[in-house]
């Protein structure tokens, strides 16, 4: 029995030295320390021994057991210990090597343009408001002095949602919505999203941005809109710009105008960039039609006001001097960082 157990502690002992990896280490386990091991064998055989012997051979068996159980657990760590270290040099990391850029973003002309209109109009009291883009006709065409049958609903046809419900053709709704709401005095610009079953080209676009604007008070006249865009002007295009209003139609204001810029190109002199004339056209506006204010609950006996409409597109494209609106839309990265 004794032979037997020392045979069995040199072989097990010899293997577990000569063991290279962890699963074959556990099966060195199971072959001696498990149910039907080998050391398991002997004890179950104990019933063999002369009583007298047991407890001497009893001994013999635990400490072989706890010499395999401590040197299978040794070998355990330091085969555990080797792999890792093994991984930590497969999986060296290379501090040396460049780093990758990360790509941060940048300001889109349209929304630096629109930052400075912004910026223009608060620092002369205004409010800044938005509407939704999904409108209703009444909203977009019929409370604005545009009913059904109107030609101006020619040149602002747009996307149907129903018969009622569309895409705004222009953000001039949002005075009406301002209006009804009946907070006197209004005093408000509105950008946003607008839309027209146009074609793309160098200056159109299906989707294009406005920024409406609206003043309504006792004793508003033309005076105020002149002062109030010439001074706009002047802060966009530079203090020497002039502006001249030129007689225009619109179905929501009486009188109407269109307002040029003397060109910041050429100082009003004409270059290629105003076409030679001297102006460029930049927005339309006018007297709110006594019509409308009615129509949104406002008393035109009392009050008077004054509207304009810009083309954020237009503005940007003239500021960066971009001849391609399709630019605008490509979000190409090199184009917008030269802004
Ligand atoms: N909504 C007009 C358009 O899209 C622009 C406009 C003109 C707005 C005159 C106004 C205005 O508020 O008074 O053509």
């Amino acid at each position: 029995m004794k032979e037997q157990l020392e045979k069995i502690r040199e072989e097990a002992l010899k293997q577990i030295e000569a063991s290279d990896a962890l699963d074959k280490l556990n099966e060195i386990r199971i072959a001696y320390l498990g149910k039907k091991g080998e050391l398991t064998s002997v004890l179950k055989s104990m019933k063999d021994v002369a009583p007298e012997e047991r407890p001497r051979v009893g001994q013999m068996v635990n400490e072989v057991r706890e010499l395999l159980e401590t040197r299978l657990d040794e070998m355990k760590g330091k085969l555990a210990k080797r792999a890792r270290e093994e991984q930590m040099k497969r999986e060296v990391i290379d501090v040396t090597l460049p780093a990758k850029k990360s790509n941060v973003g940048h300001s889109h002309p349209n929304t630096i343009a629109l930052k400075e209109v912004e910026r223009i109009f608060v620092g002369m009291g205004y409010e800044v408001v938005e509407g939704p883009e999904v409108e209703y006709d009444e909203y977009n065409f019929e409370r604005l002095n545009i009913p059904k049958n109107h030609p101006a609903r020619d040149e602002q046809d747009t996307f149907y949602i129903n018969d009622n419900i569309l895409l705004r053709s222009q953000t001039s709704p949002v005075q009406v919505r301002t209006m009804e709401k009946g907070k006197l005095p209004v005093r408000m610009i509105s950008p946003g999203r607008v839309f027209r079953s146009d074609e793309v080209d160098a200056t159109h676009s299906p989707s294009f941005h406005q920024i409406e604007g609206l003043v309504v008070d006792k004793n508003i006249t033309f005076a105020d809109l002149k002062g109030t865009l010439a001074e706009f002007a002047r802060q966009l295009f530079g203090p020497e710009t002039k502006v001249k209003f030129r007689p225009h139609h619109f179905p929501f204001t009486e009188p109407s105008a269109e307002v040029d810029v003397s060109c910041f190109k050429c100082g009003g002199t004409g270059c290629r960039f105003c076409k030679g004339s001297g102006w460029i056209e930049i927005l339309g506006c006018g007297m709110v039609h006594p019509h409308v204010l009615e129509m949104c609950g406002i008393d035109p006996e009392e009050y008077t006001g004054f509207a304009f409409g810009v083309g954020l597109e237009r503005i940007a494209l003239l500021k960066y001097e971009i001849d391609d609106m399709r630019l605008l839309y490509e979000n190409d990265i090199r184009f917008l960082k030269q802004f």
